[in-house]
């Protein structure tokens, strides 16, 4: 089977190199640039989310304990991180740009040191946990909603109808069940 995974880190990889351009354009304060980039990343951002939002639902409602912390945290950090680019986007876009530089380049930093911590906390704990306790038909799901994603079809009321189907019950082993991912 495809990985579920796989996807979701290519999307942090895209993020990386755009956060390294963000940060090389605020260095100069080539705004031209950083306009761009931050376009970018918010159209990357936005994506990604919504794929890794459809599996962290899934997840909550599935298979993880009402008391879990990490989740809503992860969600509380994705709204951050669009807020901040969409800031970002609106200080970049003003009419009074003499004035905007500090506010800028103090909102790069914050989104950038936020995004940093939030992929590398993904990527070392989130993510292993998830290719863990995920079994074969709720990864067949997902990647089936990826699918859609991908073509355009999906858009944000979608990720409820991922819970849903899957209250087909695949078979989920109580080994599954107790692996401990509420400790998360
Ligand atoms: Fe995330
Ligand atoms: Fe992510």
């Amino acid at each position: 089977m495809k990985s579920i995974i796989e996807p979701l880190l290519r999307d942090h990889a895209k993020l990386r190199t755009l956060a390294g351009e963000l940060r090389a354009h605020t260095e100069r304060f080539d705004l031209p640039g950083m306009r761009q980039t931050a376009q970018a990343m918010l159209d990357t951002a936005r994506a990604h989310i919504l794929k890794e939002e459809a599996v962290l639902y899934l997840i909550g409602m599935k298979f993880l304990k009402a008391n879990n912390k990490k989740l809503p945290e992860l969600f509380k950090e994705h709204d951050q991180t669009l807020s901040r680019l969409q800031n970002l986007g609106q200080l970049l876009f003003s009419a009074r740009l003499t004035n905007i530089e500090d506010q800028a380049r103090q909102t790069v930093f914050m989104l950038l040191e936020g995004l940093d911590h939030h992929l590398a906390e993904e990527e070392s704990v989130v993510f292993p946990a998830l290719d863990k306790l995920i079994d074969d038909p709720h990864k067949e799901l997902i990647l089936h909603r990826y699918g859609t994603m991908d073509g355009g079809e999906f858009d944000e009321l979608d990720r409820m109808p991922l819970v849903s189907l899957s209250d087909e019950e695949p078979h989920t082993s109580g080994s599954v069940r107790s692996s401990g991912f509420d400790t998360l």
